[in-house]
């Protein structure tokens, strides 16, 4: 098995540490990327993913200097692959919400271009239910004239990686693992016990694609939940960290935490993947959720109205500062992040934008800076999307002397709002009704 060679195609956040655990477990492994620039930082050891990544970039390093890692753009490395392992993004439409399965299907494409008979086909992209039947196979067999169960293997083996902890929920993570047969599935647990020191566990390809959408749709639904709790306290005048402390002491209860909104590649699409292979059956629940987790980072904007109001300070002319342009803590990821609508909105209402982030390097629409005092000096709101490490230990004495307005909208509940009320800042924060 150590002669064998894996090609990952997609070296994104989750393809790229699969493919540096691959070549840790001493695979010949390739990461076939399409953007030259990625392929380029990998070949001299250093990961594209600037976010806090334990252990990522030194595994990447050590594998490109040993030799069993490398990337490339060429697809012909496909042809040389036991393993061809898919980890292209899947994303949906914002606006219709609609998949978008161009990338996938490019993907799948270039195997059929290039496949070796016997091979194993693994995807582990997010799939809406039926894909691999009606898709994946299909174009697979057509590009190549193989056949699918006689000439090559699939399974579908979807990722629960987090960014922040990617290796290790790669390692530690249990994984469900669909296979169009048996030999497929004796393959593919071969193939993961490489890198999962976890249970794998075997089922059919629609029944893993199911437990994918539907997981991520089932964290939805409970933070939305989570949220209109919030939106009720702060109406009646409670603490939704308190209340869901309580809620949570009865047996059999996990109240999730309210916040600013759900972000992130997979949470916000996740549920219209599902929703999208469904002809009769409409989903209701799973929808709403999606509705009342994307009203959230509107709701922040409302929050900031009310108070810049409060303060006597008008919208027009005031300084906001956004603290966190990352979706999730101490990560450089930013996709559907709450922060990118909230500036929308704000944008030419207030006087001066401005974005930290101490993590994310790419600019917004609005100017963005890496110190807390420079985004803080003159700002009549300091508005917390994210809840990055930085911002616990904010020291709140020297920012109420740079700010002209101190005022602090806590989106993640990073701040204790009595302690900061008690140092002389306006303060309003989601869930926080008093
Ligand atoms: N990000 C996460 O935390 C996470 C967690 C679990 C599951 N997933 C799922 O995993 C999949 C990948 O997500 P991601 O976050 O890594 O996406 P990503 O956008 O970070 O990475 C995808 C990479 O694939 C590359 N690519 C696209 N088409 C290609 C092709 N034809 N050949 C070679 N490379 C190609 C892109 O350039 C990109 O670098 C998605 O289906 C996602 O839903 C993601």
């Amino acid at each position: 098995m150590s002669q064998k060679t894996v090609v990952v195609i997609g070296a994104g956040y989750v393809g790229l540490p699969v493919a540096c655990s691959f070549a840790g477990a001493g695979l010949r492994t390739y990461a076939l990327e399409i953007i030259p620039e990625r392929v380029r930082i990998i070949n001299e050891g250093r990961s594209p993913i600037v976010g806090d990544e334990p252990g990522l970039e030194e595994l990447l390093s050590r594998t490109v200097r040993a030799g069993t890692l490398s990337a490339t753009t060429d697809a012909s490395v496909i042809g040389k692959a036991d393993f061809a392992v898919v980890c292209v993004d899947t994303p949906v439409d914002m606006d219709t919400k609609e998949p978008r399965m161009d990338i996938l299907e490019g993907a799948v494409r270039s195997i059929g271009q290039n496949i070796k008979p016997g091979a194993l086909v693994s995807i582990e992209s997010t799939l809406p239910p039926l894909t691999m039947k009606n898709m994946v196979i299909p174009i697979i067999e057509k590009e190549s004239g193989l056949t699918a169960g006689k000439d090559f293997l699939v399974t579908h083996c979807p990722e629960r990686v987090m960014p922040g902890r990617l290796l290790s929920n790669l390692a530690n993570y249990d994984r469900v693992l669909g296979g169009l047969d048996e030999r497929s599935i004796k393959l593919g647990i071969e193939l993961y016990s490489h890198i999962v020191h976890a249970d794998l566990h075997p089922t059919d390809l629609l029944s893993a694609e199911m437990a994918k959408t539907l997981e991520n749709a089932y964290r939805d639904v409970q933070i939305a939940f989570a949220n209109e709790v919030a939106l009720a306290c702060e109406e009646l005048g409670a603490d939704a960290f308190e209340v869901r402390k309580l809620v949570n002491t009865c047996p059999f209860r996990d109240m999730h935490i309210p916040g600013a909104g759900v972000g992130g590649h997979c949470l916000p699409k996740d549920s219209w993947l599902f929703a999208s292979s469904l002809k009769t059956v409409k989903p209701k629940i799973m929808t709403t959720a999606r509705e009342v987790n994307e009203y959230m980072p509107n709701h922040m904007v409302e929050l900031v109205e009310k108070g810049l109001e409060g303060a006597g300070v008008e919208l027009a002319s005031a300084k906001v500062a956004i603290m966190g342009l990352a979706f999730l803590r101490d990560s450089d990821d930013t996709r559907n992040s709450p922060a990118l609508t909230i500036i929308d909105r704000l944008i030419g209402e207030v006087k001066e934008l401005i974005v930290h982030d101490p993590m994310v390097e790419k600019v917004y629409k609005a100017p963005m800076v890496r110190e807390i005092g420079e985004a803080l000096t003159g700002a009549d709101c300091m508005v917390i999307v994210t809840d990055h490490s930085d911002y616990h230990s904010i020291d709140l004495e020297s920012i109420k002397h740079l700010m002209r307005t101190p005022l602090i909208i806590d989106g993640r509940n990073v701040l204790n709002g009595n302690d900061v009320r008690t140092k002389g800042f306006g303060y309003l924060g989601i869930g926080k009704g008093k």
